[in-house]
C-alpha cells in the first residue's frame, strides 16, 4: 500500500496573476500528480472549502478537486461527492439559470450571489486518466461552473453586474495589496 504524506499549500490569492493565467492540460505522465492531488484535497479540507482549483495552489493546470459531503445532511446524494476533473470540458449548459451565494479560498472575507445555468454537460478525466462524460446538476453543476473558470483565468467576481463589481472595488484591491484575514495559509 502507498500511503502519500499530506502538505497543505498556500492558496494564492486574488491579484496573483496565476488566477488569470489560462491553464494547460495535463496527460498521465505529469509529475507526481497523485501527490498534487492528495495535497490539494488535504489544503481545501484545512481551508473548509468545497472545491480546489489547481491555479490557487500556484499551478496553471487543468485540474481541479471538489468535495461536496458537507451538504450531505441536507442533501443525501452529496454524501461521499468526493471528485477529480481533470482536463475537463463542458460542452452544454442549460438555459434554464439560478442565482448562489458563491465564496473562493482566494478571495477570502466575500460572499455574493452569482447567477449560473443550473445544468451542464461536461466530458473530463477522472483521477485514473479514464474519460468520463456527464450531466451535473444544482450543487455539483455550480460547484464545478466555479473551478471550470479558475482554469480559464475567472474568478466568481468577474461575472457579477458592473455596478456590483463597482461596490466590491475596495475589497478587491484590499485583497490585491494583502490587506485580508484568512484562517488558512495564503500566499
Ligand atoms: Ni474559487
Amino acid at each position: 500500500m502507498n500511503i502519500l504524506a499530506m502538505t497543505i499549500l498556500p492558496i494564492v490569492v486574488y491579484g496573483s496573476p496565476v488566477l488569470r493565467a489560462e491553464s494547460v492540460e495535463i496527460d498521465s505522465t505529469y509529475p507526481a500528480v497523485d501527490q498534487l492531488i492528495t495535497d490539494m484535497f488535504a489544503t481545501m479540507y484545512e481551508a473548509e472549502g468545497v472545491g480546489l482549483a489547481a491555479p490557487q495552489v500556484g499551478k496553471n493546470i487543468r485540474l481541479f478537486v471538489v468535495d461536496l459531503s458537507a451538504w450531505g445532511e441536507d442533501e443525501p446524494e452529496l454524501e461521499g461527492y468526493k471528485r477529480v476533473f481533470i482536463n475537463p470540458e463542458i460542452y452544454e449548459y442549460s438555459d434554464e439559470t439560478g442565482l448562489y451565494s458563491e465564496g473562493c479560498l482566494s478571495l477570502p472575507g466575500l460572499n455574493e450571489d452569482v447567477s449560473r445555468p443550473v445544468t451542464i454537460r461536461m466530458r473530463y478525466l477522472d483521477e485514473n486518466f479514464e474519460p468520463r462524460d456527464c450531466e451535473f446538476t444544482g450543487r455539483p453543476a455550480r460547484v464545478i461552473q466555479h473551478e471550470y473558470d479558475h482554469l480559464e483565468g475567472i474568478v466568481y467576481t468577474d461575472r457579477l453586474s458592473p455596478l456590483r463589481r463597482s461596490l466590491l472595488k475596495s475589497k478587491l484591491s484590499n485583497l490585491t495589496k494583502g490587506k485580508y484575514k484568512a484562517s488558512y495559509r495564503t500566499k
